[in-house]
This record gives C-alpha cells, structure tokens and sequence, in this order.
C-alpha cells in the first residue's frame, strides 16, 4: 500500500510543476496531511482517502477549458498502471469527479465517507490565513482587483458567470469562502471550518478599517 502512495506523490508533483500557487502540489500537501487527520477520527478506508487527496487536483477544470473529465480520466490512467483494486479505484475517481459540488441548488448524485473528508479537508484548505493567501494569490493570476466598493458580491452567478467575473477578490469569501463553514461534512471538518471563518471574520473588519483609513 505504502508503495502506491508515494508513486501517486512523485506523479502529482510531476503533474503540478508550474501550477498557480493557489493549486500546486503544496495544496495537495495540506489537503493530504489534512485529510489523514479528519479520516484518523471517522471510520474511513485510509487509502481511498490519500489516493483522492491526492490525485484530485491534477487537471482542474478551471486550467484545462472547463473540461469536468480531465482530472477523473488522468486519475483513473494512473491508478491503472499501478494495478490497484478496480474497486479502489472506482471510488477514488467518483471522488474527483464529485468534490467540488457547491451545495445550493445543485444535487448530489454521488456521497461516502471517504467523499466527505477529502470535501472537507479541500475546503478547509480555502479558509482560513491560508485560505484568504490562495484567494488573493487566484484573483492576481486572473488580474482582479484586491477590493472595490462599487461592486457588491453576487450571490446568484452560475459557474459560468462566475469564472468569467471580473469581481474583485473581497467578494469571493461572501459569494463563496464565508459559505463553506456551514457546508462540512465531518464534525472535525466543521470545527475546523468555524475556527477559520471568525479568522476570516477578523480579518475582513481590519481591511475595512484599513481601507477608510480608520487604523
Ligand atoms: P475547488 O478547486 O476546491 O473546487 P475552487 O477551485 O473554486 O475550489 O477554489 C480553489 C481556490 O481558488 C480557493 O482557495 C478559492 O478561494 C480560490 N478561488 C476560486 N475562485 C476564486 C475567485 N473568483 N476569486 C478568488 N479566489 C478564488
Ligand atoms: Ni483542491
């Protein structure tokens, strides 16, 4: 088992090289040790949930023209060369494919355990102070501005719109980041998720006092 893991690592840092910082392969580290953590207090099949942890960033969507199936069929190609359990590896990728489910409207068509921790552990991963540095980081590489009080955050984008906005990144933790602590799967996820967000909280209050000149 061991073996597989650490050639899954050398693949994913092979895959990542020259990622936007925001999603390169120190995310998948975070999100990884994360999820071990969480999988260490729920009943978990341990390495469904380093696989996924893993493998569910290499080709995201958002880099690859909005193409859903790029990440799961690389991920699937991989596991295969490597001989694991079809069944391991049916999951693994069901995981990819359903992780970024954004709650609200959409519907859920695939869930396990294994899928609500590395969910959880993914999120986590965009809260916090490490959360607020990939946004900041993600709306630099899509050349957005930091904030501007002309434009209120929109609740009501769908996924295209909301690629395509040219919002600025303060808006991003009210249409998305500031959602997520009420979005967890796992009761280790949700403490962990609370804690993040009275930080983002914090912060978000000093921007503003900063912004106007108040400090
Ligand atoms: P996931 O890959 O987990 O489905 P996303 O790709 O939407 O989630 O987000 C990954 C990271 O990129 C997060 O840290 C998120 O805050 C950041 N990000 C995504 N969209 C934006 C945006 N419009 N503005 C700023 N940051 C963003
Ligand atoms: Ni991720």
């Amino acid at each position: 088992m061991q073996h597989i893991i650490d050639a899954t690592e050398i693949f994913v840092k092979q895959q990542l090289e020259g990622a936007e910082g925001g999603h390169d392969w120190w995310h998948i580290y975070r999100v990884w040790r994360q999820a071990r953590h969480i999988a260490s207090r729920e009943q978990a099949d341990m390495l469904v949930v380093e696989l996924a942890a893993l493998l569910h960033d290499i080709a995201d969507s958002k880099f690859h023209n909005g193409d859903e199936e790029a990440g799961p069929a690389k991920a699937e190609k991989f596991l295969q060369t490597l001989s694991v359990p079809e069944e391991i590896t049916g999951h693994v990728v069901n995981i990819i494919r359903h992780i970024s489910f954004k709650g609200g409207n959409e519907q859920r068509t695939f869930y396990s355990t294994e899928l609500g921790i590395v969910q959880d552990a993914d999120r986590l991963d965009a809260l916090g102070a490490v959360g607020i540095a990939r946004a900041f980081n993600y709306g630099g590489f899509k050349n957005r501005a930091l904030y501007d009080p002309a434009i209120a955050p929109n609740l009501s984008m769908t996924k295209e719109e909301y690629k395509n906005s040219p919002a600025p990144t303060i808006n991003h933790f009210y249409e998305k980041l500031l959602l997520l602590k009420d979005r967890m799967n796992t009761e280790t996820g949700k403490q962990l998720a609370a804690e993040r967000h009275v930080f983002m909280e914090a912060y978000l209050s000093q921007f503003y006092r900063e912004w106007n000149g108040e400090v």
